[in-house]
């Protein structure tokens, strides 16, 4: 299973239309796949108790973040980062094994013209930090508000055929790294 995760709690966040786009591809290579949306999370999770005490309703989350054997992270760029939300989300998690030897692929995207490439640097520092297995292959979606249409197909053929590709690749990656590390 294939874990994507919309990284912010903003209603009506581009980075959750992104995710359920990124989600269609993976389900037509027949990959199960399930998105975690921080706009979801339990109120419990923001008590400063939480550290101490995880939520029981956040095991939802941290249940299937353990039992995926890759992770998409989708990212906006927040302040020439990513969001807060998404920081809280990873340090809620179990530590130390929620990624180790996790595949993690990244896809960025925000208003300016970086599509996030800053917020993606910062998070693979946290996820190699974490022992992750980073998959290179990563999207970067500059300008978003320009690049879907209506009907959610984008609005430059490039940029399709990047997702296709890290998409098609990152479902290999993580075939082999569960050959190699089970
Ligand atoms: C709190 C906040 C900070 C933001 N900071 C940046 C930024 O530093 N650089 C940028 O290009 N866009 C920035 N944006 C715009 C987002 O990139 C834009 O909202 C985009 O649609 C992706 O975020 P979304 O998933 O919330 O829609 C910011 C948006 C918010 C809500």
């Amino acid at each position: 299973m294939i874990c994507l995760i919309a990284g912010t709690n903003r209603p009506q966040s581009q980075t959750l239309r992104v995710t359920r786009i990124l989600e269609k591809r993976y389900k037509a290579l027949g990959v199960a796949t399930q998105v975690l949306d921080l706009n979801g999370l339990p109120s419990e999770i923001f008590l400063p108790s939480a550290y101490t005490e995880k939520p029981h309703s956040f095991a939802p989350y941290s249940d299937a973040v353990l039992k995926a054997d890759g992770l998409v992270v989708v990212t906006p760029e927040y302040n020439g980062s990513f969001p807060g939300v998404l920081k809280l989300f990873i340090d809620m998690l179990k530590f130390p094994e929620s990624f180790e030897r996790k595949p993690v692929a990244f896809v960025g995207l925000a208003a300016g013209m970086w599509g996030a490439l800053r917020s993606v640097e910062q998070l693979e520092g946290i996820f190699k930090y974490r022992n992750a297995f980073l998959f290179n292959e990563r999207v970067f979606l500059p300008r978003v508000e320009t690049q879907l249409n209506a009907d959610d197909s984008f609005t430059q053929a490039l940029t399709g055929q990047l997702v296709e590709s890290q998409v098609k690749n990152f479902v290999s990656y993580v075939e082999q790294v569960k050959k190699l590390h089970g």
